[in-house]
């Protein structure tokens, strides 16, 4: 389906089967650890600095706590639970400074759980310098206000932060973005600072093991939708066109067998596999359009964020088709040729995974559709898709 809006750079580029490469960068500095049980390693990568872990409430009555707690021993000071999915600026504020408070001694940050308390520990991770008017040192009103008008700051204090993600999909593992909600201004906001980027990602696919059904295929389809979003994107480069497609095809084979057999450590480590390869895919180019459609479907509609960032992505696929015919050749390696059929495939994936790919069925009318896909394709990772901005 063309689009009018869609004319980026990629546009009419000469379709040839070995297309001279332009000037292109990828670099993560964050270090990837994986392997079954590999949570064992988390003291060789602690290196005895004193430890504040952030988890989710419910680690202490599946026992993951005491094994932390085993495996750290003295190094470990704290070991913070009260966070919340979707983490709000007004809780993160008293999580915050409550944290920076009690916590001057803290050399190491680990967090312990899906995107959002990885997202957390990122907050916590750092401050705002003070400002003339501060009336509490790392007070999070400072941080708040540079999320609020997007600027990049020096922070005053800067903590390292490791990332033992326990879902598999959101990459927040190994990349340097926090998500952040302001739910009463009905915004959300990106912290992105070269300070809040893991300096490692501990990988276990064991942990995952007990996750349910519903995370299960939120955090799996988020995975798929970063692959994709990657390749649909002005800033793709051929490293990250290779870890997409392999990651994509890896969740298009393991995401429907793993939701029948969710205690199956084989199908696990896939899922995770594909997952931190689409998360070291858009950690250099960001997502697109698909994602600027989930913001107000998460924020308006309620909708888990890997669940509103994929159930459009057969149109988004569409709208992909035909406007470059470099990535039309990278969406051919996962969807194979021609890719007329492409979104009507994909569409019958993710609905026979349960979730509807139409707006109606998640109470937006197709008036709202329009706008709300008009306004996506005008936010920050709307401008991604296709080129529509200049890298
Ligand atoms: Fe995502």
């Amino acid at each position: 389906m063309a689009h009018p809006d869609l004319d980026g750079p990629d546009a009419g580029a000469p379709d040839t089967a070995c297309p001279t490469p332009g000037p292109w960068a990828f670099g993560n500095p964050t270090r990837v650890v994986f392997g079954i049980d590999s949570l064992a390693r988390l003291p060789e990568l602690v290196r005895g600095r004193s430890t504040v872990i952030v988890t989710f409430p419910e680690a202490r009555s599946i026992g993951l706590t005491e094994r932390l707690k085993a495996l750290l021993g003295p190094t470990l000071l704290e070991i913070i639970t009260d966070t919340q999915a979707n983490p709000d600026v007004a809780e993160l504020a008293r999580l915050h400074d409550d944290f920076h408070a009690r916590h001057a001694a803290c050399a190491l940050l680990v967090a312990v759980g899906g995107g959002s308390v990885i997202d957390t520990a990122k907050a916590l991770a750092v401050t705002a310098p003070r400002e003339p008017d501060a009336d509490a040192p790392g007070h999070f009103a400072h941080l708040a206000k540079h999320l609020a008008i997007g600027t990049v700051f020096a922070p005053a204090r800067a903590i390292p932060l490791i990332a033992v993600p326990t879902t598999a999909g959101t990459g927040s593992e190994v990349t340097g973005w926090a998500t952040v909600w302001d739910r009463q201004a009905g915004r959300k906001y990106s912290l992105a600072l070269a300070e809040t980027w893991p300096e490692a990602a501990l990988i276990d696919p064991t942990l995952a093991l007990t996750l349910p059904v519903g995370p299960t295929l939120s955090s799996g389809l988020d995975a798929l939708s970063h692959a994709l979003e990657s390749i649909w994107n002005a800033n793709h480069n051929p490293v990250s066109d290779a870890l997409a497609v392999s990651a994509a095809q890896q969740v298009m084979a393991v995401l429907p067998p793993l939701m029948k057999d969710t205690g199956n450590l084989s199908l696990r480590t896939g899922m995770s596999q594909a997952a931190v390869m689409a998360g070291l895919a858009f950690s250099n180019t960001r997502t697109a359009l698909a994602h600027s459609i989930s913001y107000p479907m998460t924020l308006e509609h309620g909708l888990p964020h890997g669940l509103a960032c994929s159930f459009s992505l057969p149109l988004v696929l569409e709208l992909a088709i035909g406007a470059s015919p470099s990535r039309d050749r990278v969406l051919e390696t996962i969807f194979g040729a021609p890719l007329a059929s492409a979104p009507e495939r994909l569409r019958a994936f993710i609905e026979g995974l349960g979730l509807s790919t139409r707006f109606s069925d998640h109470g937006v009318g197709p008036e709202a559709q329009r706008r709300m896909i008009a306004d996506a394709l005008q936010g920050v990772r709307g401008l991604n898709f296709l080129g529509r901005r200049k890298p």
